[in-house]
């Protein structure tokens, strides 16, 4: 069986946590540090602080840029649900807004038609690893005065005419969940250019301390641990390889695969395939997933449900391109870690599939 997602995990990340478990400083410390400062060449230099998830990356970055109750944040409803839960968090309204259908990402002309005079924040999903189109929605962000914060958890490396995402808004939330292209096994980190935002998360992380028992607010336990660290340290020296055959694999399977919609890339745009998404006829698409996987092929659908129709939000809203993707996505294996011939079955086994449903 070729599972959907498959974390590599080597000699030297096990050595590393063994140097740590050694050194006897397990809680944050110096190895978050040496993080930081090597995370940091991803995004231009910007000022970076890691935390526990991707999830503490969101809300403590939103608490940081002062957005609270009766402020709205834009949000894209295709997303996984950590994007919205952290507008919900800090008390601010999530106001969902529809894709654009090409690379799955909020549309810049739906954004503009939902700003309101309380709107504070565009926080834009870099889904699949596919950047959404930074530079129309900076553009809005810079002529209606609102926050840009970057959703960047699937997307590691991905870049913008040059710039990599993580270097455009005023916060970037990035997650080191175990299928993401890079792990710490969990963890997440903000990236910012601005000194007050940073300042504000090395607090919140902290219990609101930056000098042992000296609280100046009141804050979390949202610390990384040198464990994790020490493996995301590790991780990052391999990330440009492992991006450069996850984009490899995509080629391959763009190439070769027949009968489904394959994932285009914008012009200007790094795509760095945390997914590998093709879109299926909605009808079909469950039974799609089943023989495949009855063929040993795993796949996903990330997401089957709106944010805004699940349980915590129940909202009814028209949305269309957001419930066509949801009925009809598909994402199959595409990590750095598929040999040859697991590329040729997967091949083979979508086209297969596909010309058996015709
Ligand atoms: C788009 C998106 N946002 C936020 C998160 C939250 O990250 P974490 O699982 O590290 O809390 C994830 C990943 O799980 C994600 O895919």
């Amino acid at each position: 069986m070729i599972p959907a997602a498959h974390p590599l995990i080597g000699d030297e990340e096990r050595a590393a946590v063994d140097r740590v478990m050694r050194s006897g400083m397990l809680a944050m410390g110096p190895e978050v540090a040496a993080f930081e400062a090597e995370f940091s060449a991803l995004v231009e230099g910007r000022h970076c602080i890691a935390v526990n998830s991707g999830t503490s990356a969101l809300h403590l970055s939103l608490i940081a840029a002062g957005i609270g109750p009766g402020d709205e944040v834009i949000v894209p409803s295709f997303s996984f649900a950590a994007t919205a839960n952290a507008v919900g968090l800090v008390g601010a309204t999530p106001v969902f807004v529809d894709i654009e259908p090409d690379y799955f990402a909020i549309d810049p002309a739906a954004v503009e038609a939902a700003i309101t005079p309380r709107t504070r924040a565009i926080m834009p999903v870099h889904l699949y690893g596919h950047p959404a189109d930074l530079v129309a929605l900076s553009a809005i962000a810079e002529a209606r005065g609102l926050l840009l914060i970057e959703d960047a958890a699937q997307a590691h490396a991905a870049a913008v005419n040059g710039i990599p995402v993580g270097a455009w808004g005023a916060a970037a939330s990035f997650s080191f969940y175990p299928t993401k292209n890079m792990t710490s096994g969990e963890g997440g980190l903000v990236s910012t250019a601005d000194e007050g935002i940073a300042r504000t998360m090395r607090l919140l992380r902290n219990q609101g301390m930056e000098r042992r028992y000296e609280n100046e607010i009141i804050g979390f336990n949202a610390r990384m641990t040198d464990i994790h660290a020490a493996i995301g340290r590790v991780q990052l020296t391999k990330l440009a390889g492992w991006t450069a055959q996850r984009q490899a694999n995509a080629t391959f399977l763009s190439e070769n695969l027949s009968g489904v919609v394959t994932p285009p890339t914008a012009p200007g745009a790094v795509h760095v395939f945390h997914q590998y998404t093709v879109r299926i006829d909605g009808a079909e698409r469950d039974r799609f997933a089943e023989e495949l996987h009855a063929r040993g092929v795993g796949s996903g659908v990330y997401y089957p449900t709106p944010i805004h129709r699940l349980p915590s939000f129940a909202l009814e809203l028209d949305l269309p391109q957001t419930e066509r993707a949801a009925r009809e996505v598909l994402s199959l294996p595409v990590y750095p870690g598929l040999t040859p011939d697991d590329l040729a079955t997967i091949v083979e086994a979508v086209n297969a599939v596909a010309s058996a449903g015709r």
